[in-house]
Formats: structure tokens, sequence, C-alpha cells
């Protein structure tokens, strides 16, 4: 039998955005004290927590702010590629970008629904992403200057976020580590797409092979950006791992992500635009060089090539579907409402 929460005061309002700060000595109240142990044996048991669970006030506040993120990245990351849908070169082409996208805004939802089992609030979180106090994946900042950029992000992007995601499948929070199994098996099949187009691209003329060498040239560091900043300066990543919201290190999934990649880009016939990739017998693995890690404070930080018209994009997209959020609440009140009456006439 899962503890209950003791005190309905703790936790149940969450801050998101807030700092993740340890949470306060542990009170005497026995039943806190069951709450907490049972946290701990549940983690330790490699089982997983779920909403109705006692957990501390810092392991909800990251959570919300983890899949904040991650949600706000699932629908920002609608723009990039959204841009080439009405310019793809086929209809084949069209429909498979049209669905990858819609995906896309699936993955957002399937998220921001994982938060509010935390109990954030939708629109206080688009509100929280629209005026700046809450971030999303550096990556989307970036323009996408032809078609090839589609397939880097399905091949590089999608790739990167699979190394981030599989491991997610075995996160500590129940909802959160469900929604991604299955929005990994969404992702795999958008690198796949991603692949296959680079693929065709390579196999056709000299120009598009360009086109494809030139989109690979602009992705691939902020490719490797998306993993965060590295080790030793990501602060929040111990606490993350005995919690066992997270199950790699940025470092360690960045290598992963390497490895994976180079028999990729060999096979498709592409250079990966750095001079210092190369296999290290020793190690077992590639070595590589530096990212530009001021680069990526500056795009985290809105300072990056598109960041100002990806929010306001994302402001103009939220106020124009007032009018469709406050139907379907109006349609639903009055559904509540004939229920109720149903309800009644049947009881009298
Ligand atoms: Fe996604
Ligand atoms: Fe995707």
């Amino acid at each position: 039998m899962p503890a209950r929460t003791p005190d309905r005061t703790d936790g149940r309002t969450p801050a998101p955005g807030a700092a993740t700060a340890p949470d306060p000595a542990p009170a005497q109240d026995p039943a806190r004290a069951a709450a907490e142990e049972h946290f701990e044996a549940t983690l330790a048991r490699e089982q997983r927590i779920e909403p109705r669970d006692w957990m501390p006030d810092g392991y909800r506040r990251t959570l919300v702010r983890q899949i904040a993120q991650h949600a706000h990245s699932e629908i920002i990351g609608m723009q990039p590629e959204g841009a080439w849908i009405t310019r793809a070169p086929s209809l084949r082409r069209k429909a498979v970008l049209l669905a990858k996208v819609q995906d896309e805004a699936g993955h957002g939802l399937y998220l921001y629904s994982a938060a509010e089992t935390l109990g954030a609030d939708r629109q206080d979180l688009t509100e929280r992403l629209v005026d700046g106090r809450q971030k999303y994946s550096s990556i989307f900042n970036y323009p996408t200057l032809s078609f090839a950029d589609v397939g880097v992000i399905g091949w590089l992007v999608d790739g990167a976020a699979i190394c981030n995601q599989v491991p997610l499948c075995r996160s500590s929070y129940g909802p959160y580590a469900r929604a991604m199994v299955r929005v990994c098996k969404e992702e795999s099949f958008h690198q796949r797409q991603g692949y296959e187009l680079l693929m065709t691209m390579m196999r056709g003329t000299q120009a598009q092979r360009e086109m494809v060498q030139d989109a690979v040239d602009r992705w691939w560091w902020p490719s490797l950006m998306m993993f965060g900043p590295p080790d030793a300066d990501s602060p929040n990543t111990a606490q993350s791992m005995a919690w066992r919201i997270k199950r790699h290190t940025n470092d360690e999934l960045r290598q992963r992500f390497v490895d994976m990649t180079v028999p990729q880009a060999e096979k498709l016939g592409v250079t990966l635009p750095d001079p210092e990739l190369r296999w290290n017998e020793e190690r077992g693995h590639h070595d590589f060089g530096t990212p530009d890690w001021d680069e990526l404070k500056r795009v985290i930080s809105g300072g990056g090539p598109c960041n100002a018209e990806r929010v306001e994009r994302r402001r103009a997209a939220h106020e124009d579907g007032a009018w469709v959020r406050e139907a379907a609440a109006a349609h639903a009140a009055k559904q509540a409402e004939r229920s109720r009456r149903a309800g009644k006439e049947q009881a009298a």
C-alpha cells in the first residue's frame, strides 16, 4: 500500500522553474517519516513514484521544471520544420513531414499532462514559456535554411532526442516514464525518415549532396549541445541521478550519441565537421572536439538566431487559439449541465 501524502499542504503547489533546493530537515512527525521512508524504498527497489505518493518538494519541483521544458521543446520544435511543410518537394515528403510535426504536438500534450499530475497548471506553464521564465531546448533556436535541414533534424536532432529519452523510459516518476515509451517509438520513426531523406538526396545530384553537407555542418555542434553543459558545469545532475529521474550524465549521453552517429555519417557519405573526431582504441569510444559552450549559454539565455521569433510565434498562436479554448470550455460546461439535469430527471 503506497504511503499517502501526510500533509497535503506540502508540495501540492509547485513553483515551476524554481531552483532545486534541498528539502528542509525531515520533520519529527512519524507519518512524514514513514512517507519519506516509503519514497526512498520505492526508488531503491527501482519502482515508480506515482502522483498519489508523497514526494519531496525538490523532487516535485525538479520534475515540473524538467517535464515543462521538455513539453515546451516539443511544441516550439514544431516551428523550424513546420516552416517547410508548404515547400516540401513532393506530396510524399509533405505527408511525412506533416505527420512528424503533428507527432511533436502530441508529445507536447502527453508531457503537459504528465506535468499536470504533479499539480502544475498548463496555462501557467504556457505563460512561463512565452514570457521567458521557462526554457526549451537550445536546438530550436537555429534557422532551417534548406529542405536538407528537415533530413538533418530528423537524423541528428531526433537522434539526440532518442539518446536522451530512452533512459527516461526508466525514470522514477511513473507518468513521465510511461509518456516516454510512446514518445521514443515515434522518435525512432522521425530519425529514420530524416536518414532516408538524406540518403535519397545523397544519391541525387552534386547540388543535393552539397545541401546535405552544408546542413550537417550547421547542425552538428548544436546537436551535441542538446545534451546540456559538460558534467562539471551541471550542478543539478547528481541530485537528479540520486532521485533516478536522470539515468546518465550529460557527457555520457553525448558520447553515446557521437559513437552512434559516426558510422551512420560514414554510410551516408557526409563529413562531420570536427577535425578532432577519431576512434580511440583504448577508451573504446570516439574522441571529439569541445562544443562552443559560450554559444550554448548565449542561445539558452535568449541570444540565439531565432529565439525572439520562436517565442513570438508561440505567443501569437496561443493568443489566436484563445477562442478555441473558450469554446471548448463552454461546450464542456454545457455537457456537464446536461448530464446533471439528466441525472436529476432519472432520480425523480
Ligand atoms: Fe518529439
Ligand atoms: Fe521527433
